[in-house]
């Protein structure tokens, strides 16, 4: 893993397997203060080489008595870097110093009081209680030499322990949780005050070393990057865009699936105002005539995923056709394909769910592009989440609507039609969608919401309209509140603006007649139909 400028403020997080590890990763960087997760058995040579302010042991489900138990290198903690250990990082940090760790069956879990010791370094400025939230089998029963307790809960004299000189900290409970309203404050104590971090991770400071980074990789190359009009792929096209101007390429392929006016918009930001160089492919008729007849949703996916790539490498060679026309820049090929790659998809984290200490390895995000097409890859984005990717758009002078607009799926509106995709059926779904996006935003919801969209059903149902018998089309909307997309819940809109949506969706789009509200979570549903 590449790791950013050593001039940094940094702090190491021990990923342990906890599902909060990157929430931990995330509080730290809004201290603005660079972290890094890398895998528990890191070992303190390889620690001290990282030169990290501080580091943190997170949480995670095993027992330190479990056979398979993830465990620390203990050097780590006679490093003389400060150390906190969260949950099942204090147990460890516990177990190795020499202290006592009880074995129990039963968590306790939820909220508590924290009642706070006077000279506590960690708390500093907190005051005598705190509301926290707990999730821990385990507990501290006697403290390793050197250690105080720092505070207590009524059910544990150990909820929170120091010891000063070794710089080593410990938590029973979770600062980094929402459910413990002033835990930012615990962990601006460890990162400011215990480790001396400065605040100096700003997206200012990642704009100059990014572009010195991809300047550094590229060379004089020329990269080619497939601009899909979301978020993370028009972030990554204007970052590029800054740091080596014209030796930029952007594809952009119009599969015929796309919302309305969205090849327009692309052109219009990217075009127009950035001066991106755009090979923009309308490839609609090709995706269109593979889709005929096809109903089956794996299918569908499928055959589009597979054109993407045809057409995306006939773009490239077209590309080089056009170069050598036109004399850009050298003749020689495209070296480079630029991703969108975020910080969640490259982490190489411990398996969740009963099984500590296995090794996951990290999914790669490579967009679908065979390997046989001999890129080297540029992943400017790769460190950051994406609230900062969005930070970062909108520092690199990209619109809102680009920034912050919700996620739209590859296979687009294929998979918003039930049944098979056709051009009439494109065409109901785009404006039954426009209507939907258009009132999302003028109620000022369109930002609130995980997504918010049309879905076309293969039912006809009968209705009535004037004096007349109708026969036609079924619309579904699906509006959810999510994280990231891995589970998520209905939106309760107000009915005036359901009712609203509906009334325009029937009168204004021709051949629907009925519009449903989807009411089911995920899971066990899913947020796209198909
Ligand atoms: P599901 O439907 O699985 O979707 O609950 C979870 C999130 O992923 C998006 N999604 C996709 N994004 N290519 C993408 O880039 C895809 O094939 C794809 N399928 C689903 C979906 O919109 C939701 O945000």
């Amino acid at each position: 893993m590449k790791t950013i400028a050593p001039a940094h403020s940094k702090i190491l997080i021990l990923d342990f397997g906890a599902q909060y590890t990157q929430v931990i990763a995330r509080r730290v960087r809004e201290c603005q203060v660079y972290s890094e997760i890398v895998r528990f058995d890191i070992s303190a040579a390889e620690v001290k080489k990282l030169k990290p302010n501080g580091i943190i042991l997170s949480g995670g489900p095993a027992s330190v008595y479990d056979q398979e138990a993830p465990h620390v290198d203990p050097e780590i903690f006679s490093l003389g870097i400060p150390v906190l250990g969260i949950c099942y990082g204090m147990q460890l940090m516990a177990h190795h110093l020499g202290g006592q760790v009880e074995f129990s069956a039963r968590r306790e879990y939820g909220a508590a009081v924290l009642h706070i010791m006077d000279g506590s370094k960690l708390f500093e400025g907190l005051g005598p209680q705190l509301d926290i939230w707990n999730s821990h089998g385990d507990k501290v029963t006697a403290l390793p030499a050197g250690f105080h307790a720092a505070a207590r809960t009524e059910n544990s004299p150990f909820a929170a322990i120091e010891n000063s000189e070794g710089n080593l900290f410990a938590v029973q409970f979770h600062p980094e949780v929402a459910h413990t309203p002033r835990g930012r404050e615990i962990l601006q104590n460890f990162v400011y005050h215990i480790c001396h971090c400065a605040m100096d991770w700003t997206m200012g400071s990642f704009i100059e070393e990014a572009c010195e980074r991809i300047r550094c990789q590229v060379g004089d190359e020329k990269v080619v990057l497939g601009l899909s009009g979301g978020v993370d792929s028009s972030v990554t096209a204007a970052l590029l865009r800054k740091a080596i101007g014209e030796q930029l390429t952007c594809i952009f392929v119009n599969n015929g699936l796309l919302r309305a006016r969205e090849e327009e918009i692309v052109q219009r930001v990217f075009g127009e105002n950035f001066h991106v160089r755009l090979k923009y492919v309308d490839a609609s008729d090709r995706f269109l005539a593979l889709l005929k007849g096809v109903t089956d949703p794996e299918r569908k996916r499928k055959l589009i995923g597979k054109e993407f790539i045809n057409v995306f490498q006939h773009a490239t060679e077209e590309l080089l056709e056009d170069d050598r026309r036109n004399d850009h820049r050298k003749h020689g090929g495209y070296k480079f394909l630029a991703q969108g790659t975020l910080y969640p998809d490259v982490i190489e984290s411990v398996s969740i769910g009963g099984n500590p200490g296995q090794v996951i390895k990290s999914h790669h995000n490579v967009g679908g592009l065979p390997e046989k097409m001999h890129f080297e890859l540029v992943e400017p984005v790769r460190q950051l989440f994406k609230d900062e990717v969005r930070q970062l758009g909108l520092q690199l002078g990209l619109p809102k609507e680009i920034v912050h607009r919700q996620p739209f799926p590859g296979p687009g509106l294929a998979v918003r039609i039930l049944g098979e995709v056709t051009p009439e059926r494109l065409s109901i779904l785009r404006e039954a969608d426009t209507i939907v996006v258009s009132e999302m935003e003028s109620s000022d919801w369109y930002y609130r919401v995980w997504q918010s969209f049309a879905v076309l059903l293969p039912v006809r149902s009968v209705g009535v309209m004037g004096d007349q018998r109708t026969y036609e089309n079924t619309i579904v909307l699906r509006i959810v509140e999510s994280q990231d997309g891995m589970t998520a819940d209905w939106v309760r809109l107000p009915y005036e603006l359901l009712a609203r949506i509906s009334a325009r969706i029937s009168n204004e789009v021709r051949g629907v007649n009925r519009v449903c509200y989807d009411i089911s979570s995920k899971p066990p549903s899913t947020i796209e139909w198909e």
